[in-house]
């Protein structure tokens, strides 16, 4: 795949997500657990503590800015808007696919936040597959070109699968992504990219090396939705393929001692909620900031700032005051 069609399916990619319906029908499977309500809560909203630390780094708010773009001109201001909002709110971010980088190093500038975002948890980010096409320093020097802390793998096989132009050959990813963990020398995340990992490849990625798993599961954005978009008429049989969220996340936290993320699907400030007292570290947003961010940082920060306004009403409805205790509380399950 040449430098030029990567970088222009990213931008349909892009297109499509604001223009189009790309959510899976079924849910983030979150509506089935609940938190225990507190009818005494004896506290006030303002004092909820939401500060937690994720591998070694402080955050405000327990919550990441998932992996969406770079690496087609236009696409850093997307990313720039991201990286200020985190800045601004003191949590996370992901980068996009550096996939475009590897094949034209020109494009790097389209990944570079470190300036507007000196304080922030920043991840860089490669597909599985490509670890058996570059070397281990080739993928270590995009963790160093944009300054990032450590680098977020992804699994996508679905939508790989649905993309006509997709990789085919998925053997020997794990022992690739073993290999890589031993010699990175930074954090290395392994995430989905919406169809959810479950208990049973968590926990070959943990002995495998990984230092955290964001589970990306199915309910939020759906690949194989927007791939069907760009035409895969066989992509649609597999629409609701994917493992929900919620379920995704019980299955990986019974699995794992490691951190978790809780991505796919996640709308609301009491979805993160939930995702924290049912074991996740943080919880990590793509699709509802991509629109926001090609406004503006400060349409971002907003967005942000209503769901952690929702978080802290969670948090004092379970009479919780801060992460820990909603990380002690549980959810309880309905069904
Ligand atoms: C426009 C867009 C681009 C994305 N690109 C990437 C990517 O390059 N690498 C990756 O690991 N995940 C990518 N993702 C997946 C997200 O990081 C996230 O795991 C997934 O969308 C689920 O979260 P959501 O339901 O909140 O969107 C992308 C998501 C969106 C919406």
């Amino acid at each position: 795949m040449d430098a030029e069609k990567t970088s222009s399916r990213k931008l349909d990619h892009i297109r499509i997500c604001i223009d189009r319906d790309v959510e899976f029908s079924k849910s983030n499977g979150f509506e089935r657990h609940e938190l225990a309500h507190n009818a005494l809560p004896e506290a006030r909203l303002s004092d909820m503590d939401t500060s937690t630390e994720f591998l070694g780094k402080k955050f405000r708010l327990p919550f990441i800015i998932e992996a969406m773009t770079g690496g087609s001109p236009g696409t850093e201001s997307i990313n720039r808007n991201l990286a200020m909002a985190a800045e601004e709110l003191g949590i996370g971010m992901g980068l996009g696919s550096q996939r475009a980088m590897l094949e034209d190093p020109e494009l790097a500038y389209t990944y570079d936040v470190r300036d507007v975002a000196p304080g922030i948890f920043l991840l860089g980010n490669i597909g599985a597959v490509q670890l058996s096409m570059y070397s281990i320093n080739e993928i270590r020097g995009l963790v160093r070109d944009i300054k990032a802390d450590g680098i977020a793998v992804h699994l996508n096989a679905a939508q790989e699968l649905s993309q006509p132009e997709g990789d085919r050959d998925w053997r020997g990813v794990l022992a690739n992504i073993g290999k890589f963990c031993r010699k990175a020398g930074f954090p290395v995340v392994v995430k989905e990219t919406g169809c959810g990992i479950s208990g049973d490849v968590a926990r070959k990625l943990e002995q495998a090396g990984a230092s955290c798993i964001d589970i990306a599961g199915a309910g939020g954005t759906s690949w194989i939705m927007v791939e069907s978009y760009r035409g895969s008429e066989s992509a649609k049989a597999f629409l609701e393929w994917g493992i929900a969220t919620a379920e995704s996340l019980m299955q990986c936290r019974k699995a794992v001692d490691i951190p978790l993320i809780a991505s796919g699907g996640i709308r609301t400030g009491l979805e993160c909620a939930k995702a924290l007292a049912m074991g996740a570290s943080l919880a990590g947003f793509a699709l509802p900031l991509l629109k926001p961010a090609t406004e503006s940082h400060q349409a971002v920060s907003r967005k942000l700032s209503g769901l952690a306004g929702e978080l802290r009403k969670a948090m004092l409805l379970a009479g919780t005051g801060n992460i820990e205790e909603l990380r002690k509380k549980g959810c309880k399950s309905t069904g």
